[in-house]
């Protein structure tokens, strides 16, 4: 029989060059990628489809978005479509948070199983649990989070506007905070507002450590370093700017320095270099590559978009009694500025 050996990918290393890995990774010829990207678009119109695609998504995906954003710019992007199909090339809660508010239109996402370590970190029947022995306590969800989950908090927030949301919780009242200790923790120090914290974390984040960081800046010691708040305190300390990933784009274009270190998601650097050109982006490296990225986040693949628009499927559906629950809460986010 026939045998094939597969050499670990000389990419992925540590040392190697991010733009080695971001422009191997399609692993198909150009043409092929480009003959994909036409057809998804000529798809995206005849199916009246829109394409929300969140910052992590691989550059491919990005490239035929109609937006690319945070989780709170693609929440607004999803509330205010007039599109009948959504192509939310996210993971799985992004688009369940679209259906929650757009129940009648078809919600699609390129891979069903693309799901979230903090979603996962988070069990419904255990907040119901908490919230019939707190009646009191006033429980806000970061938007990483299931339906079923959001139905029994008070409000919804990202990381873009988290400290916002907590700065207007009701003053007379304990809050819960859940499901990430990190961004509730980082929230708890800008804002000195006490809170019980859930103990959930970014699996992809937490591979950012400080020694990790501290080497790379070493390595370039006049680079800013930007980082997102699901990292842990050593490394947001380290970091000049915490803030989400769509902040990001905004630290990065008014900041002068010409190289910066950005300790996140490696689809993030895409987005920096196309918006921000003439800039070196370094990522923040994990203990064995140069950068990061988050499995469930490229399990969206250029293929499953076409796959999608071509089928109108895996389409994400939403129990109505939950949505309706969990709408409130989203609406009150969406109505903090
Ligand atoms: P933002 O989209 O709020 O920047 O958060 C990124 C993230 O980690 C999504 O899970």
């Amino acid at each position: 029989m026939e045998t094939t050996t597969l050499e670990p990918p000389a990419i992925n290393r540590l040392g190697s060059s991010v733009a080695d890995c971001l422009e191997v990774r399609p692993m198909r010829p150009p043409e092929i990628t480009g003959r994909l990207q036409r057809e998804v678009l000529e798809l995206k119109k005849k199916r009246n489809a829109v394409i929300l695609a969140h910052n992590y998504q691989t550059p491919e995906i990005q490239d035929v978005a109609d937006f690319v954003g945070d989780s709170l710019g693609l929440s607004y992007q999803a509330s205010k479509t007039f599109a009948d199909v959504i192509l939310f090339c996210g993971v799985h809660f992004m688009a369940e948070t679209a259906k929650i508010v757009n129940p009648t239109k078809k919600v699609l996402i390129p891979d069903i199983n693309a799901g979230c370590s903090l979603a996962d970190s988070c069990d419904a029947d255990e907040v119901a649990e908490y919230r019939a022995k707190h009646p009191d306590t006033y429980i806000i969800a970061y938007i990483n989070c299931t339906a079923r989950v959001k139905a029994l908090t008070d409000i919804v927030c990202t990381s873009g506007n988290a400290v916002r949301v907590v700065e207007q919780a009701p003053k007379d009242r304990p809050i819960l905070f859940l499901p990430d200790e990190n961004l509730g923790q980082w929230v708890m120090e800008k804002t000195h507002r006490p809170m019980e914290l859930w103990h959930g974390a970014c699996h992809t984040h937490l591979v950012f450590t400080s020694e990790t960081l501290q080497r790379l800046r070493l390595q370039h010691p006049d680079a800013p370093v930007v980082a997102h708040p699901e990292c842990v305190r050593s490394v947001r300390l380290l970091a000049d700017h915490v803030c989400s990933t769509e902040g990001m784009v905004k630290f990065c274009r008014e900041n002068p320095s010409k190289t910066i270190i950005v300790v996140t998601e490696s689809g993030m650097l895409h987005r920096l270099r196309k918006e921000v050109p003439g800039k070196t982006f370094i990522p923040g490296p994990s203990k064995s590559c140069a950068c990061n990225d988050c499995g469930f986040m490229k399990m969206n693949t250029l293929e499953k978009v076409h796959h999608a628009l071509e089928t109108l499927t895996p389409e994400v559906m939403v129990e109505e009694e939950i949505r309706k629950r969990a709408l409130l809460p989203i609406q009150r986010m969406l109505e903090i500025r």
